[in-house]
């Protein structure tokens, strides 16, 4: 006999040890929890959380910020840098900045800054929003680097920074932007803090490695980098560079290209403080990945190193280069981003329905007269096992060609080609199942797989909540938040609520046998079935849009409390967007619509095609809907279809029913 299921399996399953760092587990009711510091003594059971919120009347779908995991990151990484310098004596100090572009929720920086703190941790800007939020946030103790493209009256931010005490490091990207600082410089009469670009030759890994080599858009090239240091110094400025940066690109999965970018970087660094600049930063911009899909693999969505390994890899490499060179050990900068905050908020969406490939809502039992090519069908799938899969495919396909141009030339009925239909997906769904005990699986049965798995209508909008799965396929741990102590039979693909076919989500971090499926669990009727969204901090809520205009989420700030129930508290809950909210910014004005459809039903009033009462009914349900959240109401959803009745064929002929009276011609 079988074993029962239990929660460690899902914990298999699901991978959890591979991405959750251990900040995700399972407790023995089958719920997720989160250990927002990773002490075993703190749980919190997500489940809960979710239970607590919707009784407070917030609806799903909702992103949940775990700010102790914001601080728990901050902290692991700075203590990181601190043991590491000194294991290996190094000489400079470790000085990190969060760049704000990778969240900027004034709530997220706020918790980084208060967790950083000890450190003189500090903030990074690339545009003049963040320059302004980054300059009232940041204290004079820490950096505040301004990367990315200026114009003059950036340039005359960051001088207005350093005036009011504040390190602001201005970082030349190309050398037009050296003139744009002197004189505003000149004319403020205040001396800059400069930090120089360079464009390693060392190229990154994964989807952002165009972010350094020749083609990359920023930095200086090596004649270029030469050509700032002798204009800076020509204009008395070269005592102003202070730090030198790189970047070559976000989620960079492999630790050896890492090592030797910084080896590049670390080279530079020495060449320039050989020509007597005094340059005290080395910044080896963000990069450091997050193991989304939990392989520790070099793979686009994993990483091959931890974040230890980083940043023993760059203390060390550094001093080595510095060693080599008899140059002083400059100051460590990162402006790590997505490792900082992609663990600490998880996207909570229920589903509300299933759609399944073949499903039939009618029955259609084996009749004597049925066609041959049903027959042959059905003995494919009586026939079928784990040894001749890809046989009984090859046959069910074949049969099913043969059933459509026989339908087309009118020698087969509806009813047999329905049947040959509906059994075709059956033998699919039938190997499906037996692919665990397969030895071989062809790519055709693969790519068969696909298209048979359960399409779970999640209440959410790609476009708006995973912009990074629908624009570059980046895969995000799935899975449900409860019933994990039951096995998860369908094999599912996700699909989002917008009427868009690009809205859903095929591709998920797992294993070959499942033809990288989301195991799921069936839906039961009247009970709700979340889903959490894991590693959500990083990059998609502000990178989303509002397609559909499917607008904001809810968004609720869970605080760890051992004296509380539960262990938590809700600090925040920031509303959604409501429908007026999302029209209102493509330009609808409510009161205008509302006037337009007053206009006409006035008019449908005025000729008696519909009563006074019934006028102002409608205009006030038409109203209400502005103030509603844009996701959908599950509770205002059959969640199940029930079967219908068996089809009209096998059904006694019903008595034709009397045919509508003419109207009179008179
Ligand atoms: C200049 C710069 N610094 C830092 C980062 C953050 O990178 P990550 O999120 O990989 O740490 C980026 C992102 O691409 C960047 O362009």
């Amino acid at each position: 006999m079988a074993k029962p299921w239990t929660t460690e399996d899902s914990a298999k399953l699901y991978n959890l040890d591979g991405w959750s760092l251990k900040y995700f587990d399972i407790n023995a009711e089958g719920n997720l929890i989160v250990h927002p510091q990773r002490s075993a003594e703190l749980a919190i059971d997500v489940k809960k959380v979710v239970d607590d919120v919707i009784a407070r009347g917030i609806k799903l779908p909702v992103l949940f910020r775990f700010q102790d995991i914001l601080h728990h990151r901050v902290k692991l990484l700075n203590e990181s840098f601190r043991k590491a310098i000194e294991d290996h004596k190094y000489k400079g100090r470790y000085f990190g900045v969060y760049p704000i572009k990778v969240n900027q929720l004034c709530e997220v920086v706020e918790e980084i800054l208060d967790a950083g703190a000890p450190y003189q941790y500090g903030l990074e800007a690339g545009s003049k929003g963040e320059l302004l939020a980054v300059l009232a946030m940041n204290g004079p103790e820490s950096l505040t680097i301004l990367n990315g493209y200026k114009d003059e009256s950036m340039m005359r931010l960051a001088l207005l920074g350093v005036k009011l005490g504040k390190k602001v490091i201005v970082v030349i990207e190309k050398p037009s932007e050296i003139g744009l600082l002197l004189k505003a410089s000149k004319e403020m009469g205040v001396r800059p803090l400069i930090g120089l670009r360079s464009k390693l030759q060392t190229q990154g890994t994964g989807r952002w490695k165009y972010s350094a080599g020749h083609t990359s858009k920023f930095g200086l090239s090596s004649p270029e980098l030469l050509g700032a240091v002798a204009t800076l110094a020509a204009a008395g400025m070269g005592d102003c560079v202070k730090l030198l940066h790189f970047h070559i690109g976000s989620q960079v999965s492999d630790i050896q290209v890492i090592k030797d970018a910084v080896k590049e970087g670390a080279r530079v660094y020495a060449k320039l403080r050989k020509k007597k600049f005094d340059i005290e930063y080395l910044d080896c911009g963000g990069g450091l990945g997050v193991d989304y899909d939990g392989t520790h693999t070099a793979v686009d969505s994993s990483t091959n190193y931890t974040p230890r390994e980083y940043v023993n890899g760059l203390v060390y490499t550094i001093k080595e280069v510095c060693k080599q060179e008899k140059v002083p050990e400059p100051h460590i900068v990162t402006e790590s981003g997505r490792s900082i905050v992609a663990h600490h908020s998880l996207m909570v969406v229920d589903a509300v329905g299933i759609m399944e490939s073949g499903a039939t809502p009618v029955e259609l039992p084996q009749t004597e007269t049925e066609a041959e090519v049903v027959t042959e069908m059905r003995i494919t799938l009586q026939e079928l096992n784990p040894k001749n899969l890809a046989e009984s495919y090859h046959d069910a396909v074949q049969r099913r060609e043969e059933a459509f141009s026989m339908f087309k030339l009118g020698y087969l009925e509806l009813e047999d080609k329905a049947k040959v239909e509906n059994l075709f997906w059956l033998i699919c769904r039938e190997i499906d199942k037996h692919l665990p005990k397969a030895k071989y699986i062809s790519e055709d049965i693969l790519d068969m797989i696909k298209t048979v798995r359960a399409q779970y209508l999640c209440n959410f909008s790609v476009f708006q909540s995973l912009p990074d799965s629908w624009a570059i396929g980046q895969l995000f741990p799935i899975m449900p938040l409860h019933r994990l102590q039951e096995e998860p039979t369908q094999r599912s693909a996700l699909v989002d609520i917008t009427c868009d076919s690009d809205g859903k989500i095929v591709q998920f971090a797992g294993h070959r046998k499942t033809g990288g499926a989301l195991p799921l669990h069936p839906l039961r009727n009247n009970e709700p079935y979340y889903l959490g969204f894991f590693l959500m901090g990083a990059y998609q809520a502000t990178m989303g849009d509002i397609h559909n205009l499917f607008g904001r989420l809810n968004e609720v700030h869970v605080f760890e409390d051992a004296d509380e129930p539960g262990g938590y508290y809700l600090e925040e809950v920031v509303q959604g967007q409501t429908v007026k909210d999302v029209l209102t910014s493509v330009q609808y004005l409510d009161a205008e619509l509302i006037k337009m459809m007053k206009d006409q039903i006035d008019v449908l009033v005025k000729a008696g095609t519909i009563k006074p009462r019934e006028g102002v009914e409608l205009l006030d349900q038409y109203e209400a809907v502005m103030g509603h959240y844009t996701y959908i109401d599950r509770n205002a959803m059959r969640v199940i279809e029930e079967p219908l009745p068996a089809a009209e064929k096998d059904k006694p002929a019903a008595a034709p029913t009397a045919a509508p009276t003419p109207p009179n011609p008179a």
